[in-house]
Parts: C-alpha cells; sequence; structure tokens
C-alpha cells in the first residue's frame, strides 16, 4: 500500500469511514473484553507524536492505544527537541520518519503539518492544528454512531440526515464538522457570533450544501440531532481571550437550547470545557451529555485509524 497520511477529514471517503467506524468498534469491544489485541507487536511499530500545543486526551489516547496494541511511542515537544530551535520541518520529517513508523503532530498551521507530510516516508496524522481537528471529529461521529444506531447496522446510515448544531467559533472543530458533513451527507447548523463565521474556502468544502448558518444560537439548535460547542478561545489565540469573552456571552450551550433540539438529542464537546462559558454545567453535567464516553473513543478510533494506516483494511 501506497503511504496515506491523514490531515484533514477529508482524506478519506466515505466508504473509508464506513469501515473505520466499524473497525473502531471492533477493537472497541476487544478493549473492553480486556483482551490482548497487538498487532504492531511483530514487527514492532513505532509512533512520533509531536506536540506544539498542549494536550490531555490526545496525548494520551495514542500512546494508551499503541502501547496496547502492542507498539511503542516517542513523544516530542516543541521545547523539549530541535523542532523549537527552528530546525526545518523539511529535515525534521526527513529524520524522524526514518525511525518511527507512524507520526501524529499537533501544530498551528496547517501548511507546517502538510510540509511535515511531504518530506515523510510513513504516515502522517493530524492531532489538530488552528485550521482542523480530525481525529475529534471521527470519534464524535462514532460516539453518535454508538448512541444512535441505524436499524442496517451501518454506521454510515445512522449518520446520513442527521442535524448537527454548531454554536460557538467558526474554528478547527467547525470546519471539520463541515468536511464530515459534505462526505457523509448529514447538515451542520452553525452560529458563530459576527466576525468568527466559518469560511468555507479555508474549511475545504466544495458547496454550503452541507450547512446553515443561523444568526440565533436558539434556532441553530432547534430540532438538531446532536448539539455541539467548543471553547471561546482556541490555543494560539489567547491574546483575542477578553474580545472573545464579550462577542460570544450569548453563544452558551443552555438548557434552553437544549429544549428545542430533538428530545433525544446529544450533547457533545470536545473538551476540555469552561462551564459558564461555551456550556452551562447543567447541560455538559446533565443526561444529554455524552462527553466521556467521546472522550474515550478518541482512543479507539485512533486505534484504527493506525491500523488502517499501517496495516490497510484488515477485514
Ligand atoms: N479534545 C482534545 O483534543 O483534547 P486535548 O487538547 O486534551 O488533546
Ligand atoms: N478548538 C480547540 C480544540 C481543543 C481540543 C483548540 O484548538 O484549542
Amino acid at each position: 500500500m501506497s503511504i496515506r497520511h491523514y490531515l484533514q477529514f477529508k482524506d478519506f471517503t466515505a466508504d473509508e469511514y464506513g469501515y473505520l467506524l466499524q473497525r473502531a468498534a471492533f477493537i472497541k469491544a476487544k478493549f473492553k473484553a480486556v483482551e490482548r489485541y497487538q498487532p504492531f507487536a511483530d514487527p514492532d511499530r513505532t509512533l512520533a507524536m509531536i506536540f506544539e500545543k498542549a494536550s490531555t486526551r490526545t496525548r494520551v489516547s495514542f500512546e494508551a492505544g499503541m502501547y496496547q496494541m502492542g507498539g511503542s511511542v516517542v513523544h516530542l515537544t516543541t521545547g523539549d527537541s530541535q523542532l523549537g530551535r527552528a530546525e526545518p520541518i523539511e529535515d525534521s520529517a526527513r529524520v524522524i520518519s526514518r525511525m518511527v513508523d507512524i507520526v501524529m503532530i499537533r501544530t498551528f498551521g496547517q501548511d507546517k503539518i502538510e510540509k511535515f507530510a511531504e518530506y515523510s516516508r510513513v504516515p502522517v496524522i493530524n492531532g489538530l492544528t488552528n485550521e482542523f481537528h480530525p481525529c475529534q471529529i471521527l470519534a464524535d461521529l462514532f460516539t453518535l454512531t454508538e448512541y444512535r444506531p441505524a436499524p442496517s447496522g451501518n454506521p454510515l446510515d445512522a449518520l446520513k440526515g442527521k442535524v448537527v448544531a454548531w454554536v460557538g467559533d467558526g474554528n478547527n472543530m467547525a470546519n471539520t464538522w463541515l468536511q464530515a458533513a459534505e462526505i457523509l451527507g448529514f447538515k451542520v447548523h452553525i452560529s458563530t457570533p459576527r466576525g468568527y463565521e466559518v469560511n468555507p474556502a479555508l474549511a475545504g468544502i466544495s458547496s454550503s450544501d452541507c450547512y446553515q448558518v443561523f444568526d440565533n444560537p436558539m434556532d441553530a439548535c432547534r430540532g438538531a440531532d446532536l448539539v455541539t460547542t467548543d471553547v471561546w478561545t482556541s490555543m494560539g489565540y489567547e491574546a483575542e481571550n477578553e474580545a472573545r469573552k464579550q462577542a460570544f456571552a450569548d453563544w452558551c450551550v443552555n438548557e434552553a437550547m437544549m429544549a428545542v433540539a430533538k428530545a433525544d438529542a446529544l450533547f457533545m464537546h470536545c473538551l476540555p470545557a469552561h462551564r459558564g462559558e461555551e456550556v452551562s454545567a447543567e447541560v455538559i453535567d446533565g443526561p444529554q451529555s455524552v462527553v466521556w464516553d467521546e472522550a474515550e473513543n478518541r482512543m479507539h478510533v485512533q486505534k484504527a485509524l493506525m491500523e488502517y494506516l499501517l496495516l490497510g483494511k484488515l477485514a
């Protein structure tokens, strides 16, 4: 198999997502049954994780997932490697990819991860950039298919036609939701404050059919199958924090918003969350919230993703 990278959601087709979602369920079932599943044990496979921004979930899910699959991990940050001392990305990519089998990168501009991939001998996974967070959306979709499976048992059928309400910043998560909606046939109802809208060109979607914009977040939530949000200030935008607090004050997912969504609507948040800002404590800690399963599912979907990138389709 020629090298594949996972740099944005649209790098894979709907068929590939159908496979990955089913594979994640298979791998998760093994984990829950405390059954050893180690496709990366012989020959040993190594994952390099490069973090230029902070992380809890991404680090733990990739690291634990890789060890559970029989492989090992190298953890690098800007502060403890030559990456922070201006070694060219091309050189870092050439060197690191001669010693490991797969690389995960969390960084700032998407251009950086694309450049790394261009010079890498091994698959590269986007662990979050300013523009995209595909591993998170993969976990969110998997969680949605677990909670609301289709009668056919096909996860793609479970997603088709769904309405996802996005309340908040037109950020990396919002962009990735739009790509997923375009590929998988669901709709995003998006409400952002003025000045924080999604940019369809930056989101990398080919038409505006997959989303609808609402000025009022209540309207975006009306009839939604899933309501989701994210921090008002993403990593790298901290200087805008005070201005954002003012602009986003009405974009807090609260019980009134959940009440106009479908009666069985779910709430998701990629985390970390700020209760009282983008979401009320009643909602994130309430009965419709599935955020803990969502976070755990990062590990299961990423195991399926790494298996697919390294070993191809196995079933
Ligand atoms: N959701 C997510 O990516 O969390 P971390 O920033 O903790 O990795
Ligand atoms: N949009 C957030 C997601 C954190 C997981 C950020 O980029 O900081």
